[in-house]
């Protein structure tokens, strides 16, 4: 009896302080990312030239990757994106990073998934600025594109569905795994500093999980912008109501993501906030009524760097080149 007392509560000290024994999975409200797993490989590579072709742009300039940088986080790392023709977009690029994790895509969810969302960008007279007929005519006129999709779609009548369905795939292999974060989750006390580990307790126990968990740390549902005090934004972007048309949805935008956060500066929907100091004492303040102090805001952003995973790594792909037939680039007007 005696020694069974000890067992439950060394059992429960090790809870309590958070010591998992070595290399056995926590059990916590934010999960692991999961190893991707590559179902098609080539439809992934063709999604990829995709991802990078700037001639699915009216200018012939503009890629998802300018906008999207994968080296840089998945993200334009400016306040709000720039289009066609110079424009200043509207609102923050979010990271195309684990994207894939979100229960719906862009900050008001008007896109169910990733494949409906791919089609946006192109013909968006602010971002590429072209539409999908023309896409589709410039993919058409370049050989080495109609060989490719027809050995990944056993058919030769290339149409805008394919495009989408092959960026989709691309972008469902863009996740980050293995992160310090990551690794302490699976059962390596060493993985976290101290000081990130205090901020991952901090991160709980004020309230942030309640919004910002699952493995995406975010991407699992719609909330206010200002819960306990106003945001105020020179913004126009009303969020989630643009969808539904209720008034109730004011301000509510979908939780971003958190991984890779350390990457995607600036923050929020508008990208006002420069630093995750700024973003974290904000956040605190408006959604918790929370006042941190300066050792409590360094540990938060000590835990939120631990969720930087690994980028993923691949060779930069060669593009087809265009023909004499393929319709020329209309890089200003
Ligand atoms: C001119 C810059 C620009 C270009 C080019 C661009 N995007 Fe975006 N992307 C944005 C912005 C800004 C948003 C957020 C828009 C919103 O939420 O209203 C966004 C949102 C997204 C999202 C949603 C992510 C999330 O978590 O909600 C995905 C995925 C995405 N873009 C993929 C792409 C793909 C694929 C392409 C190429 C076909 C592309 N983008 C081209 C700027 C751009
Ligand atoms: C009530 C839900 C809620 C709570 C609680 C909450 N957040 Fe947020 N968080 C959001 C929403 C919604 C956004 C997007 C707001 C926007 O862009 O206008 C956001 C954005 C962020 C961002 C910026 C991410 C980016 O890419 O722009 C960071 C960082 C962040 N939160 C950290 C935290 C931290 C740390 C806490 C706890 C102190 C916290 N959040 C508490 C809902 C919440």
């Amino acid at each position: 009896m005696k020694i069974s007392t000890i067992t439950v509560s060394a059992a429960l000290a090790l809870i309590l302080t958070n010591q998992a024994i070595a290399g056995t999975p926590r059990t916590e409200p934010v999960q692991p990312i999961p190893a991707v797993e590559v179902t098609n490989p080539a439809m992934v590579e063709l999604g990829k030239k995709l991802f990078f072709d700037p001639r699915l742009s009216k200018s012939g300039f503009i890629s998802c990757n300018s906008c999207h940088n994968l080296s840089m986080g998945g993200t334009d790392n400016i306040k709000t994106s720039i289009g066609h023709n110079w424009q200043q977009g509207p609102i923050n690029s979010p990271t195309v990073l684990n994207s894939s994790l979100n229960l719906a895509q862009f900050w008001d969810g008007r896109a169910a998934n990733l494949k409906e969302q791919a089609g946006g960008p192109i013909a968006n007279p602010g971002e590429m600025a072209f539409t999908h007929e023309l896409a589709v005519d410039v993919l058409q006129s370049i050989p080495g594109y109609v060989n490719e999709f027809a050995v990944v779609f056993g058919n030769d009548a290339l149409n805008i569905d394919m495009v989408t369905d092959a960026i989709a795939a691309f972008e469902e292999t863009l996740v980050t795994p293995n992160g310090e974060f990551d690794q302490w989750l699976q059962g390596d006390d060493k993985a976290l500093t101290a000081e990130a580990l205090a901020g991952y307790q901090l991160f709980k126990q004020s309230g942030c999980v309640a919004c910002h968990n699952g493995p995406n740390l975010g991407g699992t549902s719609y909330q206010k912008m200002g819960v306990i005090e106003p945001y105020t934004s020179a913004s126009a972007e009303v969020g989630r109501a643009a969808v539904t048309g209720k008034d109730a949805d004011r301000f509510l935008f979908k939780v971003p993501t958190l991984r890779n956060v350390e990457l995607t500066y600036p923050y929020f929907h508008d990208g006002e906030a420069a630093t995750l100091e700024e973003a974290v004492d904000i956040m605190g303040r408006l959604q918790l009524g929370r006042v941190y102090s300066e050792q409590e805001i360094g540990q938060i952003v000590a835990f939120l760097k631990s969720l930087t995973g690994e980028q993923p790594r691949f060779e930069l792909p060669i593009l087809p080149p265009s023909t004499n037939a393929t319709p020329k680039p209309v890089p200003f007007g």
